[in-house]
């Protein structure tokens, strides 16, 4: 397989299951770091670059879950390929305000504040998000912010009418090699896929604690990545990475959801995950699951040219049981394209970049202060993601009262069957669901904070 990297276009003839970050440090490439091999820290982060009509796009992306197969036909930058003579201003805004002790997580931040300003799309995300993945344990990360912020104001400034590559080109962010990328890119042929093997969509449940897999088959070159609406209808494509979904006008405009997922991980996880590797790893906690369940969302699968479709809440059968046949492929999912409210709750032990202890979300419409349409989800609570049938049908067509909300909540609470784990007691995660479903009610309706 080919792709560029930093400089230079590579060929190799290793597996495509293997671990990016052990690739390139066995070529020497040594500025990504192997921290925690786990996606957790971003030490090892890179920029991953993909060609979209005559613009290549990059994203910041952990290489130690990042299986060589997903940057076929791509340019990867690892902190040598960003390097110029002389810092460049990121480089150089962290040495001034003592952002750099022993350096170990630095070619990590200055990756992952790259890709920030390299992403028009990211603009209006706080700057602090665009470092949420990465971990330094001795600087301290007032003196790293303070240097982003000195980098993020020298590009507002930039003039980006040529582009913004450009821009950072003629600004020193980035070496001249930049503006040659897009025409090397549409010369390298990308290898024809793999008729069957291990489905990998973003690989970042696949791919940690070191696991490789033989036979890769990546979805992202079979397509499924977009998300699109027609008069009825919201579809978004299984192999949509979470940050896009996050993004996504067609969801913004009914949701909030640009806020409620970025409860989700951290920036590179959002941008590598899919919603399908979500529901199909099927952990009892997954955000995505839980949301979508909330949206009582339609998923379609396919094999050999045949599709099904079926009710999300009617996918998980038991723990890590699904519906899915040999060699089906979860290939879309639908929502109806209707305006709701909606609340997505979370609890972890830490606010951000954290796997929750217990998550719920809520979607219902409101008719003359009469519930209706009302879906309930839960996460942690049981062996699968939980749709909470009984107390979504106790909702229906009620009057909004703290009465019902209890009762609401009462009900809930037997269809429940949590256990003892590291993220709490059972009985823990039976009052967080209670609390959680309050939340919903608080955040949705907030004279209602008073009388619960
Ligand atoms: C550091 C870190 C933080 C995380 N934080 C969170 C978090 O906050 N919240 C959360 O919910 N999860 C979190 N996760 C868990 C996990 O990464 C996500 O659940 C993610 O969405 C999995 O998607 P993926 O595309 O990477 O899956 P992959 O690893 O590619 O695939 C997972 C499984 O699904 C199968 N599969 C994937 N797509 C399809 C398809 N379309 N059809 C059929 N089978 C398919 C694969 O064969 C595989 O068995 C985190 C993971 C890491 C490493
Ligand atoms: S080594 Fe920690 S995220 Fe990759
Ligand atoms: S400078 Fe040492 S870990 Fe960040």
């Amino acid at each position: 397989m080919k792709f560029i990297l930093n400089r230079k276009i590579v060929e190799t003839s290793e597996s495509p299951g293997v671990h990016t970050l052990d690739f390139l440090r066995k070529l020497g490439l040594t500025g990504p770091k192997e921290g925690c091999h786990e996606g957790d820290c971003g030490a090892c982060m890179v920029l991953v670059g993909n060609l979209q009509g005559d613009e290549v796009k990059y994203k910041a992306m952990n290489s130690c879950i990042l299986p060589l197969g997903k940057i076929e036909g791509k340019h990867v930058v690892t902190i040598e390929g960003i390097n110029i003579e002389g810092l460049n201003p990121v480089q150089q805004a962290l040495c001034d305000e003592g952002g750099v002790q022993c350096g170990y997580c630095t070619p990590g931040f200055v990756i992952a504040l790259m890709s920030y300003f390299m992403n028009e799309g990211l603009k209006d995300t706080p700057i602090i998000t665009a470092i949420e993945g990465n971990i330094c344990r001795c600087t301290g990360y007032n003196s790293i912010l303070r240097a982003a912020e000195i980098a993020s104001k020298k590009i507002s400034a930039l003039n980006v009418s040529q582009g913004r590559i450009n821009a950072m080109i003629e600004a020193k962010f980035l070496p001249n090699y930049f503006s040659e990328i897009s025409e090397k890119l549409k010369k390298i042929e990308v290898q024809p896929q793999l008729k069957k093997g291990t489905l990998v969509a973003g690989g970042t449940d696949l791919f940690i604690n070191r696991q490789t897999v033989e036979d890769p088959v990546f979805l992202s070159k079979l397509g499924f990545d977009k998300i699109w609406s027609d008069d009825d209808y919201v579809y978004v494509g299984a192999a949509a990475d979470i940050e896009s979904i996050r993004i996504s006008t067609e969801l913004n405009t009914l949701f909030d959801t640009a806020k409620h997922l970025s409860r989700v991980s951290t920036l590179p996880i959002r941008q590598q995950a899919t919603i399908g590797g979500n529901v199909v790893n099927a952990s009892p906690i997954g955000d995505l699951t839980i949301y979508f369940l909330a949206l009582d969302a339609d998923i379609i699968l396919k094999s050999n040219g045949n599709s099904r479709i079926m009710k999300l809440k009617d996918f998980f059968k038991g723990y890590k049981i699904l519906d899915l046949e040999d060699g089906e492929i979860l290939e879309w999912f639908r929502i109806k394209k209707e305006k709701k409210m909606l609340s997505f709750e979370k609890v972890a032990k830490r606010m951000y970049m954290d796997i929750a202890s217990v998550n719920s979300a809520l979607s219902i419409k409101i008719e003359d202060n009469i519930i209706k349409e009302p879906h309930l989800s839960g996460g942690g609570l049981a062996p699968i993601p939980l749709y909470l049938a009984k107390a979504s049908e106790y909702l229906q067509n009620k009057e909004i009262s703290p009465e019902v909300v209890k009762e609401a909540a009462r009900i809930a609470d037997t269809e429940v069957s949590p256990i003892d784990d590291v993220r709490g007691s059972a009985k823990y995660k039976r009052l967080l669901l209670r609390q959680l479903i309050y939340a919903h009610f608080v955040e949705l309706f907030p004279e209602l904070e008073v009388s619960l």
